[in-house]
């Protein structure tokens, strides 16, 4: 064993023994943890719009989209996307987190103070490490006492605040409108990751930042979760997409993404819209199972979406929950630091869901209950 082969070893054991080792698992029995609410991932006249997009497009785009990588696609996607999300312009990006760490980084400088919420994304805590930005600072989730206090610090300094719309492991929201007030009194410009509301909160499934578009600078959204595809969005001014396809080094030295996705998702955009029947479902079964989930006095924390942590005091717990819902018919996968600080299960809830399954989750939760109980937890 060499030198590195030796610290790769010591430092997997030691998440061993911790509980944090992780391994790779395939999708199995009824899912709940992945991010695709609508089921769209599935939906066959997306999967025919792929394939036809394969033929008009042929595969990958060969370039960059300033070097040869460009396609009228590409620009009517996001025209009919801003429409949507209540936007002067957006740029298509080929992910959520590349869109966030490239954007963070481009948009500051190292006079900008930069200020996030604890628990925003990691692409968002990356885009804020790589900045050249001397002075950045982390307020605790939601508290907006906290927020203030740190602006009062700088009052006439550049400042770029950072906040999750709906947190992803959490399921609770920024209070946007509160931010918004601060904004107007301490003056800074405002960056919201969308990723989670779009396509189930907001008009028509268009996010829940879609209402405050003109009071945002940025907004980042991504295609990965309610729209099943793959891909993301800037939503900003025609000025500030321009001078990030000038600046945003994410955008310039990176292969654009494959046209046959942004063909697809120019048909998702119609889809979604159309989707409150699913979008009502899948809010409906998440506050049943949350009240169901409270009432058996599991910890879910202050949800209130289709996200809904189960916390569950430590890593043990959180894998022996996990493996036995598996074992019982539901992918429901244990979330665990340094992904999170608090141990939990993270139930994401979606369309697919039938009726006869939401039924039996609840029972399993109740067995689970008990099984968790003959290991020792306690329920208070
Ligand atoms: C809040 C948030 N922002 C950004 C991302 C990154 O998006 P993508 O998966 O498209 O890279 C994620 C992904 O989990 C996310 O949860």
């Amino acid at each position: 064993m060499n030198d590195l082969d030796f610290f790769y070893n010591e430092e997997l054991n030691s998440l061993k023994e911790k509980n944090l080792y992780r391994s790779l698992k395939l999708p199995h029995s009824i899912d709940l943890s992945s991010n695709d609410y609508l089921g769209l991932s599935e939906n066959k006249f997306l999967k025919e719009k792929f394939k036809e997009g394969v033929e008009i497009f042929g595969l990958g785009s060969s370039a960059s989209r300033l070097i040869r990588g460009h396609r009228k696609i590409f620009s009517n996607l996001e025209e009919k996307f801003s429409e949507y999300v209540n936007a002067s312009d957006s740029l298509f990006l080929a992910n959520g987190f590349v869109a966030n760490l490239g954007l963070i980084d481009c948009l500051t400088d190292k006079d900008t103070v930069i200020i996030s919420d604890k628990l925003n994304h990691a692409s968002i805590h990356d885009g804020i490490r790589i900045s050249n930005s001397k002075t950045k600072r982390y307020y605790n989730h939601n508290d907006l006492n906290q927020l203030e206090k740190v602006l009062k610090q700088f009052p006439n300094e550049k400042k770029f605040l950072v906040t999750d719309s709906l947190f992803s492991m959490d399921g609770d929201f920024s209070k946007l409108e509160e931010i918004l007030y601060l904004k107007h009194k301490y003056n800074f410009f405002l960056l919201v990751d969308d990723a989670h509301s779009l396509g189930i909160f907001g008009e028509n499934g268009s996010g829940f930042s879609s209402k405050f578009s003109s009071k945002i600078e940025f907004r980042t959204f991504t295609c990965g979760k309610s729209f099943g595809l793959e891909g993301a969005f800037i939503s900003c001014s025609k000025l500030a997409k321009e001078y990030l396809i000038n600046k945003l080094r994410t955008f310039i030295f990176s292969t654009s993404p494959i046209p046959a996705i942004a063909y697809t998702l120019f048909f998702a955009v119609d889809i979604v819209k159309e989707m409150n029947p699913e979008r009502k479902k899948v809010l409906d079964y998440s506050n049943e199972l949350i009240n169901f989930l409270k009432e058996n006095k599991f910890q879910t924390g202050e949800t209130v979406s289709h996200i809904i942590p189960v916390f569950l005091k430590n890593e043990n717990f959180a894998l022996l929950s996990s493996e036995f819902l598996s074992k019982n018919g539901f992918d429901i996968r244990a979330i665990r630091p340094p992904t999170v600080k608090e141990p939990r299960l993270r139930i994401s809830m979606n369309a697919k869901l039938k009726k006869e399954e939401f039924d039996k989750l609840k029972l399993v939760f109740l067995e689970l209950k008990k099984y968790l109980i003959s290991e020792g937890y306690c329920f208070e």
